[in-house]
């Protein structure tokens, strides 16, 4: 690829894309990063507070759902590159709500796909679709197993999400195989950090004990997740972008499995520690709830490949991204109380609207 790109981000202004984003403009002065995003409940412009000034970012409102809009946008700004998280992300909304997934998963990956290739039409060079996508199109691997997932792992999708995804995943392939589509993805384990939407574990357990509210743990907490810090996914994905091969697929992970019983007592004793509290005060909020639906068991990565191709690893330790996340909330707690109450949907209309 040219030293100048121009790179459209979808999904930018949720939790992973953007600190991908901020990543990318604060890296890449000579890159044009435009961030496509729907704005949904999950997409939160003041994520992006920091660098909405810089001038080689740029914030498009847009649905990939509508495939016209698209392929004119993208016909309009001949991009160099895509890199694809918009997406519907929480399991529990897929369980109650398998439609939208379906429809901005599979539905929205295909008209992006579709809008690359007509405007690229076979004019390759230069150009990369990147498709971020998830660890959960596996499946589940048993309890205390020395077992895996990484990029030979069959595909075992078991939620409406992941079958979305994995669905996803089938169509860049697909694309790749049939029209030389130039693509990449990686499948990534569960993100923590800054700006996570406080319905996913980590997020909402901090804002539950910061408000001394119940901590609602599903079945018996002994389901299994590797966690990495979102810092390191954006570098993973910054480093697949620039120096990952065409038609490949890296697993990405953090080495990092914890039973979710077991992180959740270690938050409550960091939380203890930071906000003053007796030891043990947090764990007392902990109570058991009827399981998720089709739970998952355990998630682990073997990231070897992307570790040894490309020289990527993750560079902060469980316990110090985990103090820095709950750092990060007790410091912002006008963000999570604008996230809660549903305000920070205003921001697009105070800051954007009118420019
Ligand atoms: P998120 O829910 O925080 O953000 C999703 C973003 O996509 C939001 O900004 C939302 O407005 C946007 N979006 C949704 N539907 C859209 C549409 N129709 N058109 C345009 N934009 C739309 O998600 P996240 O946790 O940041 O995940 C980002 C990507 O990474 C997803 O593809 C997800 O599957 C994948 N992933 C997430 C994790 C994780 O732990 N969070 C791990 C591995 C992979
Ligand atoms: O593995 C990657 C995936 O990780 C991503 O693809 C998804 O987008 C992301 O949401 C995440 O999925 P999980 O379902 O693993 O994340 P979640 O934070 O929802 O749940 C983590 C674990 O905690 C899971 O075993 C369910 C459990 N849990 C979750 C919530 C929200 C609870 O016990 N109580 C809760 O209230």
């Amino acid at each position: 690829m040219s030293d100048r790109k121009k790179i459209i981000v979808t999904g930018g202004a949720g939790f992973i894309g953007s600190h991908l984003v901020r990543l990318m403009v604060n890296k890449y002065p000579h890159y044009e990063i435009i961030n496509l995003d729907k704005l949904t409940y999950a997409g939160n412009l003041a994520n992006l507070q920091d660098i909405e000034s810089s001038t080689n970012y740029r914030f498009v409102k847009k649905d990939i759902v509508d495939f016209e809009d698209i392929k004119s946008f993208f016909l309009e700004e001949q991009p160099d590159g895509i890199i694809h998280l918009a997406a519907e992300s929480h399991v529990d909304r897929s369980i109650t709500d398998p439609l939208s997934f379906i429809n901005t998963n599979l539905v929205g990956t295909a008209n992006l796909l579709l809008a690359a290739r007509d405007c690229w039409k076979e004019d390759y060079k230069g150009k990369l679709f990147y498709h971020v996508s998830t660890d959960e199109v596996f499946g589940s691997l048993d309890l205390g197993e020395e077992t895996f997932f990484d990029e030979q792992t069959a595909y075992d999708p078991k939620s409406p999400y992941s079958a979305s995804k994995a669905g996803s995943d089938h169509l860049v392939r697909a694309f790749h195989h049939t029209y030389g589509l130039p693509i990449v993805i990686s499948n990534c384990s569960n993100n923590y950090g800054a700006y996570q939407f406080p319905e996913k574990l980590i997020p909402l357990f901090i804002n539950n004990i910061l408000q001394e509210k119940p901590l609602p743990v599903y079945g018996e907490g002994i389901n299994v997740r590797d966690w990495l810090y979102v810092e390191d996914h954006a570098s993973a994905i910054d480093t697949i972008f620039h120096k990952g091969t065409n038609g490949k697929t890296y697993a990405i992970g953090g080495h990092n499995e914890w039973r979710n019983i077991d992180l959740i007592k270690l938050l409550c004793e960091l939380m203890d520690e930071k906000l003053e509290r007796a030891p043990k005060s947090s764990e007392q909020l902990i109570t058991y709830v009827t399981d998720r639906a089709g739970h998952d068991m355990r998630y682990a990565i073997d990231a070897s490949f992307i570790e040894k191709e490309l020289r990527w690893k993750p560079s902060i330790q469980f316990r110090e991204g985990l103090s820095k996340t709950i750092d990060w909330y007790l410091s912002n707690k006008e963000w999570l109380a604008s996230v809660t109450s549903g305000a920070y949907m205003k921001y697009y209309e105070d800051h954007y609207a009118n420019r």
